[in-house]
């Protein structure tokens, strides 16, 4: 079992994703808006389930995964996920990503969420992280930016 930590900030809970989240994160990613930007077998259901769970389960190095990020309880709803991994599935560089339901943007909860997963790979990990983020994403750029107090890079 990879060692994750769990975080919470002011309005979010951050936890190590399970195959419990699968269902939501399907559903967020059979959003065109919310992949526009990002490669994957989105149009074919058995792949797209294949390669979530693949994710999922995989078995990354101690510290590094895929948080699915809920409100606080009680509601406990579901937003979408942080993910921390080496950058292209073998490193030794480290990727930050980030991908919420269309219904939660534009409230700082991906700034939010992002904050304790670079605290935690500055202070626990001593990495500065990496993001690979379409020129075009301005929202995802923005988050980086806000963020990264130059503690992210960017790829390419
Ligand atoms: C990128 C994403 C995670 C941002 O989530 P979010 O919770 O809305 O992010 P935040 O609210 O913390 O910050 C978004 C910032 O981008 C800005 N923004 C949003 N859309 C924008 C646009 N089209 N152009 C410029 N800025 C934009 C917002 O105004 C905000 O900045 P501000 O606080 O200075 O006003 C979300 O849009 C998403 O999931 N997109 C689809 C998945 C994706 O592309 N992930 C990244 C792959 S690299």
């Amino acid at each position: 079992m990879p060692v994750l930590p769990s975080f919470e900030t002011p309005r979010l809970v951050l936890r190590p994703r399970t195959t419990a989240d699968l269902p939501d994160c399907l559903t967020m990613d059979r959003d065109p808006e919310v992949v526009r930007y990002i490669d994957g077998p989105w149009a074919d259901p058995a792949a797209h389930r294949a390669f979530v769970e693949a994710r999922i389960t995989a078995a990354y190095p101690d510290g590094l995964g895929y948080w699915t990020v809920r409100t606080r309880m009680p509601e406990a709803a579901f937003l979408g996920w942080v993910l921390l991994i080496p950058l292209d599935g073998t490193g030794p560089e480290i990727e930050i990503g980030w991908r919420f339901n269309r219904a939660s943007w534009g409230q700082g909860y991906a700034t939010e969420a992002a904050a304790p997963v670079l605290a935690h790979a500055r202070d626990t990990l001593g990495v500065a992280p990496i993001a690979d983020i379409h020129p075009d994403n301005a929202a995802s750029m923005r988050v980086a930016e806000k963020s990264g107090d130059g503690a992210i890079r960017y790829a390419g």
